[in-house]
């Protein structure tokens, strides 16, 4: 895995539990609306740094993964708007929700990616050596 990428989806991964603790705990709904506050804004960077990758190597499947990061993150701020609202208290559904998409994303997508760079780098070492 690229190290920038295995490290933002570790903390993303991390957030994830930090905020299913914090929900099974019984937090205050503060805390969720932090949690999940920066889940987004690392989402973004993690999202926004792939498509540059992406577009640096000319990735055949750029349109479609730009396309789910796209709706994952409509996903995360019609979430987040509701909560914001306070139209709707963050349950353990949302949890489920947030943990299939990320682990689906990471597991498909982003991990067709990886193998994509590694065969570019392994590419570049035989033309290089
Ligand atoms: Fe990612
Ligand atoms: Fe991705």
């Amino acid at each position: 895995m690229h190290p920038l990428l295995e490290k933002e989806h570790q903390q993303l991964i991390d957030l994830l539990d930090a905020l299913d603790k914090c929900i099974s705990k019984g937090c205050s709904a503060n805390q969720v609306h932090k949690y999940l506050s920066d889940f987004v804004a690392l989402a973004e960077v993690d999202f926004s740094n792939e498509e540059a990758i992406m577009q640096t190597y000319k990735y055949p499947e750029m349109i479609d993964h730009k396309k789910e990061h796209a709706d994952l993150l409509e996903q995360l701020f019609v979430l987040k708007n509701r909560l914001d609202s306070g139209q709707a208290p963050f349950g353990k559904e949302y949890m489920q929700i947030l943990r299939k998409w990320l682990e689906e994303h990471l597991l498909a997508a982003d991990k067709r990616l990886d193998k994509f760079l590694y065969q570019v780098n392994a590419k570049c070492n035989k033309t290089a050596g």
